[in-house]
């Protein structure tokens, strides 16, 4: 059963579609662009869309982080913030929604995503220690190598190929980690680092039966499973539709269960949780608890803010409880599907399966006469941009930087262009207008040259990379 919409006239005999579980309150009004004026902005840009004014942007698919549109019910959590700087009656709401939707006893709060990465890094590793992961995400290896860990890659083999159709391409290769521990030691593996979905995988989900079988590995090593729950729901969302034997259980109960594998988790709450801002860890060793609450006060906050006002914590704790119901992942998944699905019956191509939170255009298949140190995939989000003010981000070469052993450029398999769609923010209208300009880049693809960068900064350098067209 697909869960996107009905399409075809064919399709409309006896259709039963999805809507949105929202009507719409409030808009912000977008602005829309000549040519000329983005062949400017994408030039004074650098070729990169990080460094775009959102003036400039007519559809804005760079994140879908922080990017959600809260709810009527979010927003008059605003006014309830409590900005005690000390026991803050929101912190408490959001430690028990996390405790009842993801089951970890001790809740430590932070400003986003990073900032649980840095502080679980510092705990956890060692200098020389190993941190295997399904796929590695930018910010999170890096804050691992920060802390002098050495990140290896133990996803499966399929996740590396654009058009394997595995379902579960985000899960653990358990013999990959298995000789790893077998080659290093047990105790030269920091713990091992679980995302579900896989961010640069194209959002692909790890399934039930793979985090049983890892927590039966970890425990036969006496090793840390933690898990980025990032984009948790949105994962447990495709085992209800994918794996056996969930069909009929609710989302919340399957997060629930899946979490109960792992050790701990760290969070950026601008996903998942529907709100602009924070993030948090959360663990069940209550030593580790203890340091990671003493780390907090120092590079965040207080144990009861981590970096956010009241009033942000007690909306990312309503947001939480709306980020688990079906009707509302449904169609925020359902939606990116149906972007999807445009694009496959249009034969353009992208990673596949589609995952919970973008669609990935396949640069490498849209310019095969671009070589990957022409960053193809840097220059199909700038020409979206040029054609229709849409702005995607590069998840290749660019994103990938440079091996801190050897300083060259690490070469991913995946050269990828993303298209992240925000939560509760466009329209089904939205992303026909995206389908079509995606569409029309395609068409243009044999008269494309790639880039040359002509600044690179020393870390996380696809924020910040200038680039000049050949
Ligand atoms: N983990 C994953 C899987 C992420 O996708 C992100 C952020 C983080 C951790 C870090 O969280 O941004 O709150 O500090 N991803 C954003 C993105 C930036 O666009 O994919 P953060």
């Amino acid at each position: 059963m697909s869960p996107h919409r009905f399409r075809t006239m064919g399709e409309q005999a006896g259709r039963r579609s999805w809507a949105e579980p929202w009507k719409i309150k409030m808009v912000e009004p977008i602005t829309m662009t000549t040519r000329e004026e983005r062949e400017k902005a994408i030039r004074e840009a650098g070729y990169n869309t990080f460094l775009l004014r959102s003036e400039d942007v007519y559809i804005d698919l760079l994140t879908d982080s922080g990017t959600s549109a809260m709810s009527d019910r979010q927003w008059a959590g605003m006014m309830l913030g409590d900005e005690a700087y000390a026991g803050s009656v929101n912190f408490y709401h959001l430690e028990q929604a996390v405790q009842q939707y993801y089951g970890y006893q001790y809740l430590v709060p932070t400003h986003q995503g990073r900032g649980a990465e840095h502080l679980i890094s510092q705990a956890l590793i060692k200098k020389g220690q190993y941190v295997p992961g399904n796929m590695y995400f930018t910010t999170t290896r890096l804050h691992q190598e920060m802390a002098g860990g050495i990140f290896v890659d133990v996803i499966i083999d399929e996740a590396h190929d654009p058009a394997d159709m595995h379902h579960f391409k985000g899960n653990v290769d358990l013999n990959k980690l298995e000789d790893l521990i077998k080659e290093k030691g047990a105790e030269n593996i920091a713990y091992v680092s679980l995302a579900g979905t896989v961010n640069m995988a194209g959002g692909q989900p790890v399934s039930m039966a793979n985090v049983k079988a890892l927590r039966q590995l970890c425990d036969k090593y006496g090793i840390l499973l933690m898990l980025d729950a990032t984009r948790m729901v949105e994962n447990a969302y495709f085992i209800k539709t994918s794996e056996e034997g969930y069909a009929d259980k609710p989302v919340a109960e399957i997060l629930k269960e899946f979490c109960s594998y792992t050790d701990g988790a760290w969070m950026s709450g601008k996903k998942d949780h529907l709100v602009n801002i924070g993030g948090w860890l959360a663990v069940n060793d209550e030593e580790l608890f203890d340091e990671l609450r003493n780390m907090v006060v120092v590079y965040e906050g207080l144990h009861t803010y981590g970096g956010m006002a009241g009033r942000d914590m007690e909306a990312m704790a309503i947001g939480i409880r709306e980020s688990v119901q079906d009707d509302h992942i449904r169609a925020r998944v359902g939606q990116v599907l149906y972007l999807g699905q445009l694009l496959t019956d249009w034969e353009i191509p992208i990673v596949r399966p589609v995952g919970g939170h973008a669609i990935f255009l396949d640069a490498r298949a849209f310019y095969p006469h671009i070589p990957q140190e022409r960053f193809p995939a840097q220059m199909l989000a700038a020409q979206l941009y040029l054609d229709s003010g849409i702005r995607s981000m590069e998840r290749g070469i660019v994103s990938a930087g440079r091996d801190p052993k050897t300083g060259e450029h690490r070469h991913p398999r995946l050269e990828l262009t993303r298209l992240t769609i925000p939560r509760r923010v466009y329209t089904e209208a939205h992303m026909d207008v995206v389908a079509e300009s995606v569409k029309e880049v395609y068409n243009l693809r044999e008269q494309t040259r790639g880039l040359k960068m002509v600044y690179e900064p020393k870390r996380l350098r696809f924020f910040q990379a200038r680039f000049e067209p050949l």
